[in-house]
Order: C-alpha cells, then structure tokens, then sequence
C-alpha cells in the first residue's frame, strides 16, 4: 500500500472517544463518567467525540444527565452523535435539544471531523445511507486530517459474539470513506474496544465508558488518538487506570504495528487460536 502524502499531517492533534456512556441504565456507573471528564480536563485534547448510546433509553432526563456531565468537559470541541439508544422513545428530539444536530461537521487544526446519525428510532440496527454520501464527501478539505464519527460498527467486532447490526450499507460507505481519504473512522455501540487497519484507514471501535454492559473480560474504557509528526498513535484508556499504545501507525511510511489487548483476552482460552 502506497504511503499518503504527509503534508497535510501537520502539527499535534489530541482527540479523545468516548462511547456508550448508558446513562440512566441499571448498568450505568456515574463515577466511571466523572473520573473520566476529570482525566479529559487534565489531557484537555484538542476534540472530544462521543460516538452514541449516550443514553438507555433516549429519556429527557437521561439527556438531562448527559448534558451534565458534558458541560463539565473544558473542551471547546465536543462532538456527538446519536446511538441506537438515543434514538429509543423519539427520543432523537431530546438529542437534538440538547446536543444540537444529529449530524455535525467540526473543524480545528488541521482536523475535520464529520459526525453522522447511524440510528434509525426504535432499531438496533444502523445505516448511513446513499443520500448521505455526497454531504459526507463534501465536508472534507484536502489537506485536513479526516476523521468520520457514527455510532454503528463498520466493520465486525471479534469478541462479541454473532454479528449483528453492522452498519447496513457498511460496504459502500466504507467505499466512499475510503475515495475522500479519510484517515480515521470513530465508532461504537458493540461495547468493545477494537482496532482494524482496512486499505490507509483506521477504524476505530470504542468500548463503553461508563458501564458494566461488558461482554467477556472487557472493561470500562475509551480511546485517545494522538496524531504527531506524520505518524497516528492510538491509545486504550482505563478511567482509574493506565493507558495502553494500541496503534502506532506511519502515515508518512505506511508502517502500522498493532498491540491489541482484546486478542490476549480471547486467546487467553484459544478461542481464536
Ligand atoms: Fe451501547
Ligand atoms: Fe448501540
């Protein structure tokens, strides 16, 4: 695979994605969310990216809470996106109340990031859409650092059981991403973290941040993707705990190592092996 051209990779950009925060389910740990806006406000990354199911069941006062808790975040650029749980109970008009359009272009140095709606009310299931493409694709500038933010996984999860709910029309999108050059995709909704490499874009799957709706030995979670003189470095990080270097790929020479923790996790009973 052909190395990008680097001069578009300028500069250090810091984004933190976060997912699943499930506010107002049985399974909703507030101290994980708290520590975790603590954590971001010590970092203070340039983006914060919230990829869905920020809610359980798309309630007014579950939105309430969320605001809450994203009012704390001292980063000026926070970008969210409805999950298949927002959108429960109509509950995408409280989304939009409160966080504002369920799709979103932000721009910051250097950076594009383009969040879209995947949800359809009352589906666990997702989709893009053709209509869509030709507005995801115009919101990119060239020379920017792309990042693309749904809340459905675009590609299978391994750890997670039978495969569902991918994103409908992941083929195509993916398709499109790829021609706009998009360099990162954000998403979330299967509860575990991951990191997949397809052709020069990176698809990165976040774990749920602030609840115990865990599936095998995953834990509470989310993702910091450092982007610094031409290389992309993506980390795993533990509210209470340490961080992990997941990725750490070249955008100059195309060079990508991946030390991923879920394969241990699962190998651990050779399950994979
Ligand atoms: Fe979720
Ligand atoms: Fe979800």
């Amino acid at each position: 695979m052909a190395a990008r051209n680097p001069k578009s990779k300028r500069s250090t950009i810091t984004i933190a994605h976060v997912s699943d925060l499930h506010v107002g389910s049985q399974y909703f740990i507030s101290n994980l969310i708290t520590r975790t806006v603590d954590e971001l406000n010590e970092l203070a990354p340039q983006a914060v990216v919230a990829t869905g199911d920020l809610t359980d069941e798309g309630l007014r006062q579950e939105y309430k809470t969320v605001k809450i808790f994203l009012d704390r975040l001292d980063c000026k650029n926070v970008v969210t996106v409805p999950g298949n749980h927002d959108s429960r109970n109509v509950g995408y008009l409280h989304f939009e109340e409160f966080l504002g359009t369920r799709n979103k272009v932000l721009k910051f140095d250097g950076a594009t990031i383009v969040g879209e709606d995947s949800s359809e009310p009352d589906l666990d299931g997702g989709r893009i859409g053709r209509e869509r493409y030709k507005w995801i694709h115009d919101q990119f500038e060239e020379n920017n650092f792309k990042i693309f933010a749904l809340h459905h996984h675009l590609l299978p999860v391994p750890g997670t059981g039978r495969e569902r709910n991918i994103v409908y029309d992941a083929g195509d999108l993916l398709e499109v991403l790829l021609r706009v050059g998009v360099d990162v995709v954000l998403c979330g909704h299967k509860h575990v973290p991951y990191v997949w490499r397809l052709e020069n874009l990176i698809v990165i799957n976040a774990g749920t941040v602030s609840s115990l709706r865990l599936r095998g030995l995953t834990k509470p979670c989310y993702n910091l993707i450092v982007v610094e003189d031409g290389r992309v470095r993506i980390y795993r990080k533990y509210p209470f705990g340490g961080r992990e270097l997941i990725v750490d790929f070249s955008l100059v020479e195309g060079k990508y190592c991946k030390w991923e923790r879920i394969d241990s996790e699962i190998m651990a009973r050779g399950d994979l092996l």
